[in-house]
């Protein structure tokens, strides 16, 4: 079955980014000259997505008008011929067919997915931790939606962190498989380095099947209080085959303040135009 629908996360409350996110949500930071949601949704479009579902609270409607149509501005920018820029904000409500669909509670990721329920129905969907971001940038979502047409169970995308990260991620047991695929054989969320089942962490990008909806509603609350979409993989798994797919190349948890500037970084030292005036300045900055 075609995978048609993307569920991008975007409920959080983004305590990390305090004082900015006590106003502004965190997913309206900017990375280099775009906000970090526009490049969740550019990546479900890319890969084919026809229908986006954000999952937002009644307190983050700056996404919501960020990819409405806003006329005035339009004219605005016309009549003074700043025709570039009206470029960069007409392209915004056509990037993706989006709704919006709210968390009624903060009740972690598991919750937040299973918000989503009612639009998505009964097929498979993607799921986007806006987040997270890969140098392989949707070539990681691509291959997840290969390798899901392939074995038919839900994907999970994977990546191999330091002791001292466990705390910060769902991990899992893995048998080897073919090439950067593997299954999944056992899943903890956030567990202490002396309790993980390998090195392998889960990033955020994942294929599911639909039966995740009732496993969701059924998991209690786990690590901080919250209804973890790891625990109700690990549900999942007693009934359907569970994947991982290994990411290639960096990754960067926009999420914090470090992984922010570093995606920051990384993706201005690429930019066409910005590129090579800041890799001068840094040369110029470093001792
Ligand atoms: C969530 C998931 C975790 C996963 C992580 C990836 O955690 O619960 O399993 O490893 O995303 O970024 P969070 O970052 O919401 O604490």
């Amino acid at each position: 079955m075609k995978v048609r629908k993307a569920v991008i996360i975007a409920a959080g409350r983004g305590t990390r980014f305090l004082p900015f996110t006590k106003s502004v949500p965190k997913e309206m930071l900017p990375l280099v000259d775009k906000p970090v949601i526009q490049y969740a949704v550019e990546e479900a479009a890319a890969c084919g997505m026809e229908l986006v579902v954000m999952v937002t609270t009644p307190e983050k409607a700056a996404l919501e008008k960020y990819f409405a149509r806003d006329t005035e501005l339009e004219r605005a920018l016309q009549q003074a011929g700043k025709n570039d820029l009206l470029e960069k904000i007409r392209c915004l409500p056509d990037l993706a067919n989006i709704c919006f669909v709210h968390q009624k509670e903060q009740l972690g990721l598991g919750d937040a997915v299973l918000a989503a329920r009612a639009v998505v129905g009964k097929e498979p969907f993607a799921v986007i931790l806006p987040d997270d971001l890969f140098e392989e940038r949707e070539g990681v979502l691509r291959k997840m939606l290969n390798a899901f047409q392939k074995y038919q169970g839900s994907v999970i995308a994977l990546r191999k962190v330091n002791k001292e990260e466990v705390e910060r991620y769902g991990l899992v047991k893995v048998e080897e498989m073919t090439g950067r695929i593997c299954r999944v054989t056992d899943l903890v969320e956030k567990p202490k380095p002396a309790d993980a089942p390998s090195d392998l962490a889960i990033m955020g990008r994942y294929i599911l099947t639909p039966g995740i909806f009732e496993e969701l509603a059924a998991t209690p609350r786990g690590t901080g209080g919250e209804v973890q979409l790891t625990d109700a993989l690990k549900r999942l798994l007693s009934r359907q085959d569970l994947y991982g797919y290994e990411i290639q190349g960096e990754y960067y948890d926009s999420g914090t303040i470090p992984g922010w500037i570093e995606a920051t970084l990384a993706l201005a030292l690429n930019h066409p135009e910005l590129g090579q005036k800041l890799r001068d300045h840094l040369l110029h900055l470093l001792p």
